[in-house]
């Protein structure tokens, strides 16, 4: 992989680079609830524009159907990379249009434009090679170089991300670069014990990697929606509770398996239940309880884990060399939800050793809850992107940087 640096030193100034970026940021309306990826991608782009670069930053955003769609317009983060860089940003109002093609005709050397969300083109994210490739032609019709540093964006095999690198000279980015030198050391060479702690919502977009974990950890604690299908897994009453029912198969398996390596599976002892989803936008209090993990009452809902996990989960890592979390332990967007996702943060902060925040929500969980990022070993970028280089699997956007 060639990194920024080999690519400046073969010259920049002048010339076209198309950055593809990740500022899929979270939003409220117009307003970005947390910039980490915009920060995390800017000093590519400051680097690339202090050598005279025209630089031209692509991303997608959301996931609009192949059509423009006010609300995944990338406009807000053109304004906030512009804040960060502290320069004028400009910003195209389609991705491969009249507008584009003006902004970038328009650009200076040193200077920085962003281009509309990829994903208002169904070419970005088609299917089919021939559609993605035309896409690609147009994009690649933009600059004279690429660089790749949409860290949570490279296991999708995209336009942008797959096929345009293959169109133009390119190099990895520095983020890239560093996301891929964190995980490499979760794989390669990882100090123990080693413990996982594993959230979010969906226990099937989490069973590859608990599969691929249980040959390579030595705890795995569980959190978050997908927690109710392990305790139903175990025969355990989960009220009204997410969960996965044709996952529970799955899910007895790999908590045998656990068992035969002697990997140390932790679930909660305690649940925090309400009678309904809460209301994110308003936040108005919610009606709570805390229940024991083996008996959530009928008609209850299971939205964060209790204080006694907590301190459970905090004690399960408090000798841990290596940490891995990624998901939330609840609906911590809701304040009457989010202990337990405190919880683990702070766990996390107080481990003596390297600890890895992985996952787009994990890592706006930790800064909006306000968490010191210095305080953890590395915050990622990546969701399913550090999901899927932990399962072994090949990433398009990061193969396509190989050659
Ligand atoms: C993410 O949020 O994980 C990345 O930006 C990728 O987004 P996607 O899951 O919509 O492809």
């Amino acid at each position: 992989m060639k990194t920024i640096d080999e690519l400046l030193a073969e010259g920049v100034a002048g010339r076209r680079v198309f950055v593809r970026a990740d500022l899929n940021v979270p939003l409220d309306g117009t307003t970005i609830t947390d910039d980490g990826r915009i920060r995390a991608v800017a000093p590519t782009i400051a680097k690339l524009a202090a050598a005279d670069a025209k630089v031209i930053v692509a991303s997608h955003l959301g996931r609009p159907k192949g059509a423009p769609d006010p609300a995944f317009s990338l406009a807000p983060a053109a304004r906030r990379l512009g804040e960060l860089l502290g320069t004028e940003v400009a910003f195209a109002t389609d991705t491969v249009g009249d507008s584009a093609r003006e902004t970038v005709a328009g650009l200076g050397d040193g200077q920085v434009a962003v281009i509309e969300n990829l994903r208002f083109n169904p070419g970005e994210t088609a299917k089919d090679d021939a559609e993605r490739g035309a896409f690609a032609d147009q994009l690649a019709g933009l600059a004279d170089l690429y660089v790749g540093d949409g860290f949570g964006a490279v296991h999708r095999k995209h336009a942008s991300v797959y096929d345009l690198p293959a169109r133009l000279p390119h190099a990895a980015g520095d983020l890239i670069a560093t996301e891929v030198g964190v995980l490499k050391k979760l794989t390669d060479d990882v100090e123990r014990p080693y413990a996982v702690v594993l959230g979010g919502s969906k226990v099937s977009d989490k069973l590859a990697v608990i599969g691929h974990l249980l040959e390579k950890a030595d705890r795995i604690l569980v959190g978050g929606g997908m927690v109710f299908t392990f305790l139903k897994a175990q025969g355990h009453e989960i009220g009204a509770s997410l969960v996965q029912e044709d996952q529970i198969p799955a899910v007895q398996a790999y908590l045998e398996r656990a068992k035969e390596r002697g990997v140390e599976f932790v679930l909660p002892v305690d649940i925090v239940v309400a009678d309904a989803f809460p209301d994110l936008k308003t936040k108005a209090p919610a009606a709570h309880e805390t229940v024991p993990a083996d008996a959530i009452p009928a008609g209850k809902m299971g939205l964060d884990i209790g204080p006694e996990t907590g301190r459970l989960y905090a004690e399960k890592l408090a000798d841990a060399e290596t940490v891995f979390w990624n998901g939330p332990m609840g609906v911590f967007e809701h304040p009457d939800f989010a202990d337990g996702t405190r919880a683990v943060a702070r766990a996390l902060v107080d481990a003596p050793g390297f600890t890895v925040v992985g996952g787009g929500d994990s890592a706006a969980a930790v800064r909006i809850l306000g968490f010191d990022e210095a305080a953890f070993g590395h915050i990622s970028t990546g969701g399913g992107a550090s999901l899927e280089y932990l399962e072994g699997k090949t990433l398009p956007g990061l193969a396509a940087l190989e050659d």
